[in-house]
Parts: structure tokens; sequence; C-alpha cells
């Protein structure tokens, strides 16, 4: 088995905010990503798939293609935009990086071709904050 990672940015604003907690508590536990009007983050995506080699081509798969799957499933829908309102696959999520990266993990596995498998997504909100999900 080999794993491939592809990688990928963007940016996006949001804000985090439970309306189930008052907005004391909302301050409190979610800082600077609780400001009302919401923030940016330049976020950087990576994704990583199993395979076993294709002994004509040496490849898991495509990176070409990988590339192509992960900009129209998950890119061309969040870049530049507000992840709380914009994006229909979020909404109703609060959208922290441990949400959104089950929520790629979603559309991701349902895209893949069937020869090989989705391994790990993770998501860096910012250089020092990183979440990871592997389908369990
Ligand atoms: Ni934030």
């Amino acid at each position: 088995m080999v794993y491939i990672t592809r990688k990928a940015e963007f940016c996006a604003s949001h804000r985090l905010h439970n309306p189930k907690l008052s907005d004391d508590r909302n301050r409190a536990l979610y800082g600077p990503c609780n400001n009302p009007n919401g923030h940016g983050h330049n976020y950087t995506l990576e994704v990583t798939v199993r395979g076993i080699p294709d002994p004509q081509t040496g490849m898991v798969m495509n990176l070409q293609e990988l590339n192509r799957l992960i900009n129209r499933e998950i890119i061309d829908r969040v870049d530049h935009k507000n992840l709380n309102i914009d994006v229909d696959f979020l909404w109703g999520v609060i959208p922290t990086a441990e949400n959104i990266v089950m929520c790629f993990w979603q559309l991701l596995e349902k895209a893949l071709p069937p020869f090989c498998a989705l391994h790990e997504v993770r998501l860096w909100e910012n250089e020092h904050n990183m979440a990871f999900y592997r389908g369990s």
C-alpha cells in the first residue's frame, strides 16, 4: 500500500458561535474566533489517498486528477467564501477545523475512484493549528 498526498490552499472567513450558548460563554469559548462580524483564515488542505500503484503507470492515482477532484469538490465551493453562510454543506455546522474536516471527508470519499481509498484529510487553519480525520 502506498500513500500519496495533494495539498491545496484556500482563504475563507468564519465565525465560531453556538447559538445554544450565551454570548458571554461564546466569547469565553471561542475568543477572537467569536468576533461578531467574523474573521479570515488562510487554510491549507492536505488530502491523502492510498492504493496499490498501477504496474503500467506506477501511480496510485494521477495527482492531476486528484487535484481536479479537490478543486471541484472543495476549493471551488469554499475559497473566498463565508463558511457560515455561503457553503451549503456547512449550513448548521459550527465551522471549527474539526467540523470542516469531517464535512470535507464526506465529499471527497464519495468522489474518489474505486481503485484508491481516502486515508486522511488534514486541515491547517494557520501554521499552528491543524485537525485531521481518518473517517472514524
Ligand atoms: Ni477562526
